[in-house]
């Protein structure tokens, strides 16, 4: 396991979240081992099925991916990382408005109760809905993480989860952790867990010892850091991939990108629109953020048009095969 955080005083801790909290900037865990090339496939901790949507909701227009437990997830959602406060509450009360299902948050955001009060004026059904939070790091371990995920039911103002995932599975007893997850997502607490940021020497790991097999890995995806690789691995073994930082958060000059922008031109569409789009068919879930309702809009009209093999082949070489976040590699 790589293990960043070790070693580091609570003061170092406080300032390393504190900093998370103000740029944005987290990283994924690299995915830096080649895989052990465990070629089992998955075993599913008890398979169980969960009612899809009902037909006829907004929702519905955004597709809907069934993850390797059985459990349906929107193919594309609102990330809420800085969204605190109003901002975040209008946020996701105008996502849902337009017919976003998926909702990302963590404890480390300080958007929970945020998206708990933007749920509530949605007026949405909870079970129309999909929400993920994760456990931050300084929660590590068996009794930590099921007090966490408490914490962060109360927040939330429900009492369960979608998805649950491991933050940043980068110091301390994340195994622990992964225990009580499994003990939660048994009694029915949380529907999916997962992991975010892990290298695939600790996926193997999971892969080869845990009871529950990961559903999702959430890592950092986009142009400029296509993960082909990761992408390849948790493909063959079942596990949904899912883009933090589908956007690079703008980083390298991505929404002026030429290559994007050319290509989106021909479709009519936006550089936004088009990064969507090659998430979406790539087979990756996607969980753009924006604070304006705008954007919010732009970001779910993906689904009228279709990038073709020339376009995906001017793609391909922006990546730059290195993360776009390397404060938190
Ligand atoms: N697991 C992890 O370690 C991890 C790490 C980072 C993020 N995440 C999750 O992934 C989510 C997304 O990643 P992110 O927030 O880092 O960055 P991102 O979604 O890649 O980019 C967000 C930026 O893009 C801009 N934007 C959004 N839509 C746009 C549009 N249509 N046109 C132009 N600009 C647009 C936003 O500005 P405006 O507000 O002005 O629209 C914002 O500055 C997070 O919010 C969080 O939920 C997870």
């Amino acid at each position: 396991m790589n293990n960043q955080s070790n070693g580091k005083s609570r003061l170092e801790m406080n300032r390393h979240m504190n900093k998370e909290r103000n740029t944005n900037g987290m990283s994924r865990r690299q995915f830096l081992q080649t895989s052990a090339a465990s070629a089992m496939f998955l075993s599913l901790g008890g398979v169980r099925s969960f009612a899809a949507p009902s037909a006829g909701t907004p929702g519905n227009s955004i597709p809907w991916v069934t993850l390797n437990n059985g459990l349906k997830m929107p193919r594309l959602g609102l990330g809420t990382m800085t969204l605190t406060g109003d901002v975040g509450v209008r946020c996701v009360a105008d996502a849902i408005s337009l017919g976003y299902r998926l909702i990302d948050t963590a404890m480390i955001y300080g958007t929970e109760v945020p998206v708990g009060e933007g749920i509530k004026q949605s007026g949405i059904k909870r079970e129309e809905l999909f929400i993920t939070s994760k456990l931050w790091k300084t929660d590590m371990g068996y009794e930590k993480a099921r007090k966490g995920f408490q914490t962060s039911l109360d927040k939330l103002k429900t009492d369960y989860l979608d998805l649950y995932l491991i933050h940043r599975p980068s110091g301390g007893d994340w195994k622990g952790s992964w225990k009580a997850m499994e003990e939660l997502y048994h009694q029915g607490k949380i529907k999916a867990i997962g992991m975010s940021n892990a290298d695939f020497a600790q996926m193997d790991d999971l892969m080869a010892n845990s009871e529950v097999k990961p559903a999702i890995h959430q890592i950092e995806t986009h142009a400029f850091f296509q993960e082909g690789k990761a992408c390849d691995y948790l493909k063959q073994h079942g596990i949904q991939m899912e883009a933090w930082a589908p956007f690079a958060e703008g980083r390298h000059g991505l929404f002026t990108n030429n290559t994007l922008a050319a290509i989106a031109r021909k479709h009519n569409k936006t550089v936004a629109q088009v990064c969507l789009r090659w998430h979406l068919q790539r087979g990756i879930v996607a969980i753009p953020r924006s604070s304006r309702k705008a954007h919010i809009a732009e970001n779910v009209n993906i689904f009228d048009f279709s990038l073709d093999d020339s376009d995906l082949a001017a793609i391909s070489p922006l990546d730059l095969n290195t993360t776009q976040f390397p404060e938190w590699s």
